[in-house]
């Protein structure tokens, strides 16, 4: 064998790895507690994670084919976590991922589902979600390629900020059980017809305020016409502009602005976070027997 074979291998497998295995939400901070996400790299399930368990253990995406199926409601087999994490209105929720690769841009969306005042989302029909969308953040300039030929994204602040997101959860939502969709849509290879890859995630919540608003949402399955020009795109031929998919962010909560990004993240009303605090495991996730 040359011996100049080996850096193409490396090469070669380095691709493979890439195109296989891309990430996870693997924890969540908030009020300076940490739980647990679903790991799809553990062969053991922690049974206070509140990430909802899929079957994607390529650590992949669900692709333009599934845009219209369960699978993007939350991931490829998603199933219901079986405990819950307790946030107030107002909170702002540190959604780490384990990792993101940098050709992979695109817009960083959330979304909330209510389970019910009291029905915890434990055991709720996925396909009887409906999702309004609480943030959203897209293409930020096309024209820095600083930070690569595609321009400057969400998902590149979201590396920035060690691979995670902050999400604000309006103050104004009515208390209850609710299903937090975070997602990312990697636009890298949306030339492709069916090119697009979604990764959403689900995480059980329960809410906890004196708001009354409870918009009207969107079934899963319905979120994304595959078929939009916004996952059909070449993003590397300079975009000036970028419409994000999905339906339009809940009235009364500001957009396009950029959250406030910093890590480790547990930023309860009125906590401070100095740098030297532990961030305990969460003990407070609730189980729902
Ligand atoms: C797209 O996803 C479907 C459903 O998971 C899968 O059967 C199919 O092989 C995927 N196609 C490609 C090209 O990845
Ligand atoms: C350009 O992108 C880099 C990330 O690679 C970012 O740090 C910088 O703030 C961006 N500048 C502008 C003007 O968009
Ligand atoms: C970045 O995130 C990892 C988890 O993916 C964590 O272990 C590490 O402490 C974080 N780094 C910083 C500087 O906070
Ligand atoms: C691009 O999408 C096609 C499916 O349309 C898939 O076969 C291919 O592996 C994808 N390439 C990358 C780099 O993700
Ligand atoms: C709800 O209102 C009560 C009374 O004003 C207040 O004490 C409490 O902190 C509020 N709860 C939240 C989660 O904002």
């Amino acid at each position: 064998m040359h011996t100049n074979s080996h850096p193409s291998l490396l090469v070669l497998a380095s691709v493979a790895y890439l195109s296989s295995a891309h990430s996870f939400v693997s924890n969540i901070n908030v009020n300076r507690l940490m739980y647990d996400g679903f790991h799809p790299t553990r062969l053991d399930s922690n049974p206070l994670a509140i990430g909802w368990s899929t079957t994607a253990f390529d650590q992949g995406y669900v692709n333009q084919t599934g845009f219209t199926t369960e699978e993007i409601i939350c991931h490829r087999g998603g199933n219901n976590a079986k405990a819950h994490a307790l946030v107030s209105a107002g909170d702002r929720i540190h959604v780490q991922w384990n990792g993101w690769p940098m050709s992979h841009k695109g817009p960083v969306m959330d979304y909330l589902a209510s389970c019910g005042e009291n029905q915890p989302c434990e055991k709720v029909d996925k396909n009887d979600l409906r999702f309004f969308k609480i943030s959203e953040l897209g293409l930020l300039n096309g024209a820095n390629k600083t930070a690569g030929p595609g321009g400057f994204w969400a998902t590149d602040l979201l590396i920035a900020n060690n691979n995670s997101w902050i999400v604000e959860i309006p103050s104004q939502i009515k208390p209850g059980f609710y299903v937090l969709r975070t997602e990312i849509i990697a636009l890298h290879n949306a030339t492709n017809a069916i090119g697009s890859q979604n990764y959403p995630q689900c995480l059980n919540i329960r809410i906890a305020g004196n708001g009354t608003i409870l918009p009207s949402g969107t079934p899963g399955k319905m979120l994304y016409d595959p078929e939009g020009e916004n996952l059909h795109l070449d993003i590397f031929k300079g975009l000036s502009t970028y419409k994000i998919p999905g339906p339009t962010v809940m009235s009364g909560v500001p957009t396009g602005t950029i959250p406030p990004l910093s890590h480790p993240v547990p930023t309860g009303p009125g906590a401070t976070y100095t740098g030297t605090e532990t961030i305990p495991v969460a003990t407070q996730a609730i189980p729902t027997v």
